[in-house]
């Protein structure tokens, strides 16, 4: 009994600190004025002790692309919103720190065209914040990436453009900051049957030409990357569009090296639609090592605003492997 109590005493604290952010924010998701928040695709940055949540805004009425031969259900792009947080639990509207443009309709801004999976990295060098996401015309024709800048973590970002990685097309993606500093693009390509990892210049702005091609026709999206003890870790999803399917998580020794695709890291129950989710980020929780949040975003494609998020713990086992538990 007295084993059983000090049992309690020293390790429930600890549990219940590991645990408690995901499963408050997942069962809210509610800002700090109350209201839902609005940040699909999106991707947190932790910068001197503020956790900043990046992504899309998805407001007003779902449609479906005329003359679209599959699912393609769209809603007007509504820019780049932040979120910050200390604790993951409350979350305040910092503001739509990239907005979309309502009057050029050749902007890549514009609100017909897509604006998805904003991601934010901090440059120690320049000391800017830097926003990578995928843009697109409403028919996924133009499949490039948009950068933008700012010198505050909550904006306004100055949006500089878009490009097609050294030439190829580009779709899902995140960005990727190596301990030493180095940052890579993953972005879903050759119609996204294709991922592919390229180095970014030194200050995060542009491509380099060090482009390498991983997962070779295995049509993954959605992808999430992390560093675990050396190893670097890729959480992706299949190709199905708004609708859920099974993920899977990919390994390599060097982020350019050989990486290869393992199984399906969700357990339990509906693991094999991701819990009717989808892979966007994988947080660190600071100072737990091996501790990460895994976040996904549930989405309601036929009303895309009411779109809802699914953050659940992953954690590594003793053999190496990413498991994700449904809470
Ligand atoms: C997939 C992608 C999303 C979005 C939709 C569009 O789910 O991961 O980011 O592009 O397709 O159908």
């Amino acid at each position: 009994m007295r084993n059983l109590l000090l049992f309690l005493l020293l390790f429930l604290p600890t549990t219940f600190c590991i645990s408690q952010p995901y499963k408050e924010a997942g069962s809210a998701f509610k800002d700090t004025d109350g209201n839902p928040i609005n940040a699909h695709g999106g991707g947190v940055l932790y910068h001197n002790g503020t956790y900043y949540w990046y992504g899309e805004i998805k407001r007003g009425k779902t449609h479906k692309v005329p003359g679209s031969t599959w699912e393609n259900y769209r809603v007007n792009a509504g820019g780049v919103s932040c979120y910050t947080s200390n604790d993951l639990k409350k979350w305040k509207f910092s503001g739509v720190v990239l907005p979309a443009n309502k009057t050029d309709k050749t902007s890549d801004l514009h609100i017909s065209k897509v604006i998805e999976r904003p991601k934010v990295i901090y440059n120690k060098k320049t000391k800017q914040f830097v926003m990578w996401m995928h843009i697109d015309s409403e028919d996924y024709a133009y499949a490039r990436s948009g950068v933008a800048v700012s010198n505050s973590p909550t904006g306004p970002f100055k949006y500089l453009g878009s490009e097609r990685p050294n030439g190829n097309m580009a779709r899902d993606m995140t960005v990727f900051v190596d301990d030493d500093g180095k940052a890579y693009h993953f972005y879903s390509s050759e119609e996204n049957a294709t991922m592919h990892i390229a180095l970014l210049t030194d200050d995060y702005l542009k491509h380099t030409t060090t482009d390498k091609r991983i997962l070779i026709g295995l049509s993954r999206e959605a992808p999430a990357v992390f560093k675990y003890q050396k190893k670097y870790y890729l959480i992706s999803s299949g190709c199905t569009g708004w609708s859920p399917n099974e993920a899977n998580y990919a390994v390599a020794d060097d982020i350019l090296g050989e990486w290869k695709a393992y199984g399906n890291p969700c357990l339990g129950k509906d693991a094999d639609k991701t819990y009717y989710a989808q892979s966007t980020f994988v947080l660190p929780i600071p100072g737990k090592s091996g501790k990460y949040i895994f976040m996904a975003d549930q989405w309601n494609k036929l009303d895309l605003e009411k779109s809802k998020y699914l953050w659940l713990p992953l954690t590594i086992n003793s053999r190496g492997i990413p498991e994700i538990k449904p809470n």
